[in-house]
């Protein structure tokens, strides 16, 4: 794939507005200066803890998730497809891999929950290769 490069972000996971979790798609959030972000955007994604050689398979979003509410700040959150532990509090390294599709507004939760779904299965196809 082609395309400009893609950044590794690194920051503190914060608490987000506690709704990933209720989604079925648990995200970590965080804390990064927004012009270290890139365009917003679904991405695949690897993930790591400092001091440890494992990346785990997870699936990035950037923007302001427009479905719930378009004026907050943009911010990277990240579900990590296979491990479900608490983070908060530790650093985070995201190694953006490639865009899957742009953010979208969508008219309710199901279909956010139905497209997040989708974009977990490209994203662990594409990282499976
Ligand atoms: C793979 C993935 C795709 C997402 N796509 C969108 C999207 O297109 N539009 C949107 O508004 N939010 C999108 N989100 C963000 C969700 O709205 C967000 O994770 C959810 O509201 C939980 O936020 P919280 O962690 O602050 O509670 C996506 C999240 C993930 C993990």
């Amino acid at each position: 794939m082609t395309g400009p490069a893609l950044p590794v972000l690194s920051g503190l996971v914060v608490p987000g507005d506690g709704r990933g979790r209720l989604l079925g798609f648990p995200t970590a959030n965080l804390a990064l200066p927004e012009r270290l972000l890139p365009d917003d955007g679904i991405y695949a994604a690897w993930a790591r803890l400092p001091d440890d050689d494992r990346r785990w398979e997870a699936t990035a979003s950037v923007g302001a998730n427009p479905t719930f509410c378009g004026d907050r700040a943009r911010r990277l959150e990240v579900h990590l497809h296979d491990v479900d532990r608490d983070l908060y509090g530790q650093r985070l390294s995201v190694e953006l891999v490639a865009l899957l599709r742009p953010t979208l507004r969508f008219d309710g939760v199901e279909e956010l929950v139905a497209r997040t779904a989708a974009d977990v299965a490209a994203s662990r196809r594409l990282l499976a290769r």
